[in-house]
């Protein structure tokens, strides 16, 4: 009998830790909701006693998909963490604490600096306390592959008897290798059947080496009953194994694994490219299942292949990851129902009928202007609509107007911006007509940004043109990204970096707002 796979997605945790992929709140529960259309089992909502935003997104995320999706969050091993967690995920139906501590001789003796005993010690100390706010407790032995096995396995025994229900083994630095770290989960599987029948085998790999996929297939082959991964593999450097291989591995070759997973794989494009608008990270063209030319057949001999018979030359149907829906072009007329669907598609939520009719009037203006209206005209409209409410409030920037000058002596810039009531006007000069935008806009906002990235490309149709910068804020060493879309490129520039300073006021009213415990 088929051995049914436990999905935890951890992008909106692991995926999050990605310079530059810091969502905002309501994008946060954009994204949940389209996960939980994707039927994941879990959602790892987020790192709670990080900040009072992260708190507060990780309850809002509850309070959203929580009746159906089970939710998790991180904590150290630390009673403050856990308190955080427990905090932010209590009103879900199935709530868990989820707890990482090292296992390796390199995190206990550098990061910790004590003795094995002690760090053991301390993981049981906070399952033990975590037992006493909910039944289930996910521990994860980080860094488990470069783990010395007896004392793996004995921190392993000790969390278990001290009342974890769930053991993940971590692959953190991608060091693992298909067949050595399917070894790993046999022996453990094995041993953990010994001791208690119940207790979860989870896996949770990252791609240093590009291998997240293959072992986390082959921790499942060994006895893995669930594992933790990412759409389109986000996550900290390399990124974690992504959600959609893994899934349609296990389909594909379900002769081989004997695996199924409660995944609704139609909709894994549609999650792919929400996660793309909304963190403005480009897919890789060739990626598997998600990637542009992923269902692409270009040689000739393919292309008459697949003509005779489409198995010849493909192990999966578009339809499958939910390709079939190919872009519309929507126009004035297009009518209600297909706008709908073409924001449906993106991922976004309509349920509101009444915030449809708005967004609908606005879809309107925009064809009227435009004539023709493509996919990424409507997911700015969405997204610009979505935070519309937040500029009403007055908290944040607007382009006012502006004026470029480029000239090879003094290329200048004068902006005038507006928040709530209050209006700013400036010029400044630069090096070039951006750089002279963006002194102007770092000096009217006050925030003490670096431009660490900036990037300017035209859309496939070539009318407009996508500005996306990435900026630190110094004192936080944190970094937001903001995007814009404009037939102008100076003012798809000004728009993209004015929307990175809104991320960092949206962050840091979050922060205000929320009520985490403080992180130790
Ligand atoms: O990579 C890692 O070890 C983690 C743990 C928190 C599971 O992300
Ligand atoms: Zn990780």
């Amino acid at each position: 009998m088929n051995r049914n796979i436990i999905v935890l997605d951890t992008t909106l945790r692991d995926g999050e830790q990605v310079p530059g992929a810091k969502l905002n709140v309501q994008q946060k529960i954009e994204f949940a909701q389209q996960l939980k259309r994707l039927n994941v089992d879990i959602i790892e909502a987020g790192f709670p006693a990080s900040s009072a935003g992260d708190f507060q997104a990780v309850q809002e995320i509850v309070r959203t998909v929580g009746d159906k999706v089970s939710i998790t969050a991180l904590a150290r091993a630390v009673k403050n963490d856990i308190d955080a967690v427990y905090e932010s995920i209590k009103l879900a139906q199935h709530p868990f604490i989820h707890i990482v501590l090292g296992t390796s001789n390199i995190h206990v003796d550098k990061k910790f600096n004590r003795s094995k005993e002690a760090v053991m010690q301390m993981g049981v100390d906070a399952v033990k306390y975590a037992k006493t706010l909910l039944p289930e407790v996910q521990y994860s032995t980080e860094d488990a592959s470069r783990s010395d096995f007896e004392y793996l396995w004995q921190t392993i025994e000790a969390v278990v008897k001290a009342g974890a229900t769930i053991i993940n083994v971590p692959d953190t630095v991608g060091y693992a290798v298909p067949e050595e770290f399917g070894e790993l989960i046999r022996k453990i599987n094995e041993r953990l059947k010994n001791l208690n029948g119940k207790v979860i085998l989870s896996v949770h790999c990252h791609n240093d080496l590009g291998l997240a996929t293959a072992n986390t297939l082959s921790a499942i082959h060994n006895g893995a009953d669930k594992i933790e991964v990412t759409i389109n593999g986000l996550g900290e450097r390399a990124g974690n194994t992504s959600l959609e291989e893994v899934v349609m591995g296990l389909k594909v070759r379900e002769n081989y694994y004997g695996c199924t997973t409660n995944i609704q794989t139609t909709e894994l494009l549609k999650t792919s490219r929400l996660l793309t608008h909304l963190t403005g990270l480009d897919v890789q063209v060739n990626k598997a299942i998600t990637g542009e030319n992923a269902f692409a057949h270009s040689s000739g001999i393919h292309q008459d292949g697949l003509l005779k018979d489409r198995q010849v030359y493909e192990i999966m149907t578009p339809e499958e990851v939910g390709g079939e829906s190919m872009e519309l072009i929507l126009t004035a007329r297009s009518g209600r129902h297909a706008f709908k669907n073409a924001v449906e598609k993106m991922g976004f939520d309509v349920s509101n009928a009444e915030d449809f009719e708005v967004l609908f009037g606005k879809f309107l203006a925009l064809a009227d202007a435009k004539k023709e209206v493509y996919d990424h005209d409507v997911f700015y409209l969405v997204t610009n609509h979505r935070t519309m409410d937040e500029s009403a409030s007055g908290h944040l920037y607007e382009l006012e107007s502006f004026q470029v000058v480029t000239n090879d002596l003094y290329p200048t810039a004068t902006v005038k911006l507006k928040k709530g009531s209050e209006v700013y006007k400036d010029s400044a000069v630069g090096d070039g007509p951006v750089d002279a935008l963006y002194s102007v806009l770092k000096s009217l906002v006050g925030l003490d940004v670096q431009l660490k990235d900036y990037k300017i490309n035209s859309l496939s149709r070539g009318k407009e043109a996508v500005g996306r910068v990435n900026i630190r804020v110094e004192h936080q060493g944190k970094i937001y990204s903001g995007r814009a879309m404009d037939t102008d490129i100076i003012k798809a520039s000004a728009l993209a970096f004015l929307n990175g300073i809104n991320a960092v006021l949206l962050d840091a009213s979050a922060d205000a707002s929320g009520s985490a415990p403080a992180a130790k």
